[in-house]
């Protein structure tokens, strides 16, 4: 069984490879409608489910529509009302939707859950997001740097802020394709010390540095998300964003990086708190082709998962 389930969980030649395939899907498509079919169809007659039990514009249509692209079909389903949200086992639940259909995409809380539901699915299961990693967002902003700048192996990458889900699966990519990444936040929301220990141990360098401006000198990449996760609970807010406010990006953080650094978020954003707008749709800002690489990313590792 293939599942996607972390970005350090699949072989660093694999992840090429589905990055490889989701360029060429992508420039195959250049300046085609949305809605047209993609010339070779690998998911006709299939069905994947498409499970939310948290809130998703990017991933929830992303999926959708790619799987559309590629002729399959997608059930959009959402937890809660499901059996799953009325306390059926996460295990029954795999093994009777492994009875419907070919492939399974579930956003959740619990790592837990992502993890039995793989353990007990006949079919592949993908990660699209759990309270601990975002490994498919990773891929497409991986991807996203490549296409602008070329190899990501060697370059800077700097997280400012929380040390979140997609932080984590930002380190699990450092580790799989060689990247080193400077982390600046407050110390109670550094990321997990497993997930930086991983990727140290892969031979990447991973720099803790609590000055803002000191990390993004040399950076490459600058990249934010939001100071308040969707797992995080709402008392917490105004805590969070007094240790956070002091590793904002903007322009004067922006101007400590390499002149030709790449700005990104994963998005959604709370505009002029974790980068202000200045950021977000100035030069250096690559935010709307991570978004649209979704898409694409997400087609190859669909493809990668049914082995078609
Ligand atoms: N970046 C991302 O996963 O966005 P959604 O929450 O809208 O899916
Ligand atoms: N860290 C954010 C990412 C949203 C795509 C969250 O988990 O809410």
């Amino acid at each position: 069984m293939t599942h996607f389930l972390d970005v350090h969980k699949t072989d660093p030649a694999a992840l090429r490879v589905i990055l490889d395939q989701a360029q060429a899907m992508k420039d195959a498509r250049a300046g085609k409608p949305k809605g047209m079919l993609d010339a070779e169809q690998p998911l006709a007659g299939h069905m994947v489910a498409l499970i939310f039990e948290k809130p998703s514009t990017r991933t929830r249509i992303s999926f959708d529509v790619g799987t559309r692209q590629m002729g399959g079909e997608t059930m959009v389903l959402s937890g809660a009302d499901m059996q799953l949200g009325h306390g059926e086992t996460i295990a029954d639940t795999a093994r009777v939707l492994s009875r419907y259909v070919d492939l399974i995409m579930i956003r959740t809380f619990d790592e837990s859950v992502l993890l039995e539901m793989a353990e007990y699915a006949d079919v592949p299961v993908i990660n699209g997001l759990t309270d601990r990693t975002h490994p498919c967002q990773i891929m497409a902003d991986v991807m996203t740097f490549e296409e602008h700048r070329g190899p990501i192996k060697g370059k800077k990458v700097v997280w400012c802020g929380d040390g979140n889900n997609v932080c984590a699966s930002f380190l699990h990519a450092a580790a799989q394709f060689q990247f080193d990444l400077t982390f600046t936040g407050p110390a109670q929301l550094d990321p997990e010390d497993e997930f930086v220990g991983l990727a140290r141990k892969a031979g990447v360098r991973i720099d803790i540095e609590r000055d803002a401006e000191k990390a993004v000198q040399g950076a490459d990449l600058v990249v934010a998300d939001t100071w308040v996760s969707m797992h995080d609970s709402q008392s917490t807010k105004e805590r969070r964003h007094n240790m956070l406010r002091g590793y904002q990006v903007n322009d004067a953080l922006m101007s400590h990086a390499k002149d030709d650094a790449l700005f990104m978020h994963c998005l959604p954003a709370h505009r002029e708190e974790e980068a202000t707008s200045s950021v977000m749709d100035g030069p250096a800002s690559v935010i709307f082709d991570e978004a649209e690489n979704r898409l694409h990313a997400q087609k190859a590792i669909m493809r990668h998962c049914l082995g078609v």
